[in-house]
């Protein structure tokens, strides 16, 4: 029976989600090289910068980041409960994501939408009111937007609790036993993702398919016109995506929590030792106390809206945020604690994911004095955000390139060749910090963000920029190389059984 089983059942959709997020996130970085070269020597026209600012902001969070974490976790949850990774739950996820994220690409290289990603109203209409791009286009990028937004509101929460809640157990299937029901705190991340997102997802969910409606001419302009209302959309679009970015964020610190204790001396040690942090409570109360924190923390997005924000929830946002430190600081202390207690083994995966924390924590500063209300009137609109987002978000994706590592035998069939595992996590590490310490400090300059040309006497910021972009694409460049040679090998991954 076992034999019947086929590993493809449980690598397949995964494996095609981490090669697409792999090619997503080749090209956003080839714009965003794009962007800082053309900051060099003016070699763009202004619309061309905003398309590729608009094209790399979607498809790194999402089609790259966003479908790294989607294939890597679905992976995990399949492994550690034994059901295998399919159905109509999961393709829908697959090819709902990129059919959306290529409806965007379309919008913005054929029909010249150029928004940037986070869609502030009104620019998207008065854009297309002023002829900047039509309402063809527009409409093309909505409904893109909206198949995106399905995935990560719907299908893929409801991918993750069917697999987490629902169907039998594979012995065959469980390849990495964990303790507990949840245990630990590493499944445990993945939950606030699943009870968070599709709640707070909802409003704005509703929001953009209403806008959708209209842009067809399906339902009349003027019953989309509530939705259009300043307050009514930002609220909504903040409650989401700030969550959104929390609900990852904590996934990547469970996954930091799953994977240390994995490499320890005293696991490898021992047979009956099994993988635990130095206190499992200790991992759940931070993600609930983090997770709690992170909700309300949303306001700090419209501390500069003084017009529409009520002072007082300007307050709870910035103590919102800051009390999700304290819920980092439990961690820190959690996973070094388990480091130095059960001694860490240096292996690719526990190098990226320390590492990709350690970059986490470093912005986790930053993202304090976003998260006060003066500080954010001085640090608003300009690259000090474009440092904290995009330095996040390259923490996470160093988090999942340690679970890549991980399981990257399970997924391509062979070893990993720790030299350049390590070369290309080091390098990504330094590559992120660089670029973070260098747009914080032309944010705390004044520079402003998305705009081009920029409005600045020196190159000096943008110079290390380019410098640490181009070891940015070196270090995945050393990756792809070593992927390639795996899959050039014989498909023996494909048809192993289990
Ligand atoms: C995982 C890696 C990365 C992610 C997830 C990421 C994500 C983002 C996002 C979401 C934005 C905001 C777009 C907007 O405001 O509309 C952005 C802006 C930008 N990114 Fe990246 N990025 C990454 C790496 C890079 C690299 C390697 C470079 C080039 C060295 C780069 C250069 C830029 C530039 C120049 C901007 C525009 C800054 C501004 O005007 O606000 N990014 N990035």
């Amino acid at each position: 029976m076992a034999s019947q089983i086929r590993l493809e059942d449980l690598t397949y959709y995964p494996r095609l989600m981490i090669l697409s997020s792999i090619a997503w996130f080749f090209a956003g970085g080839a714009a965003g090289l794009a962007m800082v070269l053309a900051h060099l020597t003016g070699a763009l026209r202004i619309a061309d910068y905003n398309m590729l600012l608009t094209f790399h902001g979607v498809v790194m969070p999402f089609g790259g980041l966003f479908q790294l974490m989607m294939g890597l976790s679905l992976l995990r949850v399949g492994f550690c409960y034994g059901k295998s990774v399919k159905g109509p739950l999961v393709k829908a996820s697959y090819f709902t994501l990129n059919v959306g994220l290529l409806l965007i690409l379309a919008a913005i290289f054929v029909f010249g939408v150029r928004t940037s990603y986070t869609l502030m109203f009104p620019l998207p209409a008065s854009g297309a009111l002023k002829g900047l791009w039509s309402l063809e286009g527009l409409t093309i990028f909505v409904w893109g937007i909206i198949l995106v937004l399905a995935v990560i509101i719907t299908l893929y929460p409801a991918s993750l609790a069917r697999l987490m809640f629902g169907g039998k157990t594979q012995e065959a299937f469980v390849l990495e036993r964990f303790v507990g029901t949840l245990n630990p705190a590493g499944m445990a991340g993945m939950l606030p993702y699943i009870f968070i997102i599709p709640p707070l997802g909802t409003a704005i969910a509703i929001g953009a398919v209403t806008i959708g409606l209209a842009l067809l001419g399906a339902i009349p302009l003027s019953s989309a016109g509530w939705v259009l209302h300043p307050l009514n959309f930002n609220y909504p679009f903040w409650i989401w995506a700030h969550n959104l970015m929390e609900a990852m964020g904590i996934m990547a610190i469970g996954t930091v929590y799953w994977l240390i204790p994995r490499y320890t001396a005293v696991l490898r040690s021992s047979e009956v030792v099994e993988p635990r942090l130095y206190s499992e409570k200790l991992g759940i109360f931070a993600i609930v106390f983090y997770s709690t924190a992170a909700v309300i923390a949303f306001p700090h997005h419209l501390f500069t809206m003084p017009t529409s924000q009520p002072a007082g929830l300007s307050y709870t946002g910035q103590i919102a945020s800051w009390l999700t430190g304290f819920g980092a600081a439990f961690s820190v202390f959690n996973v070094l604690a388990t480091a130095y207690a059960f001694g860490l083994r240096l292996t690719p995966a526990s190098l990226a994911a320390m590492l990709g924390f350690a970059v986490y924590i470093v912005d986790g500063f930053l993202a304090m004095q976003l998260g006060t209300i003066g500080w954010a009137y001085r640090l608003h609109g300009t690259y000090a955000v474009t440092a904290h987002l995009m330095t996040i978000l390259l923490a996470v994706s160093l988090i999942w390139i340690g679970a890549l590592y991980h399981s990257y035998r399970l997924l391509f069939g062979t070893e990993v060749n720790k030299k350049l595992a390590y070369i290309h996590i080091i390098l990504t590490a330094v590559a992120a910090l660089g670029l973070f310490y260098f747009m914080a400090f032309m944010g705390g300059a004044g520079t402003p963000r998305r705009a081009y040309p920029l409005p600045i006497p020196s190159d000096t910021g943008v110079l290390g920029l380019v410098g640490f972009g181009v070891l940015l694409a070196a270090a995945q460049a050393i990756f792809l190389a070593q992927l390639f040679k795996s899959l050039s090998k014989p498909h023996h991954y494909i048809s192993d059984t289990v």
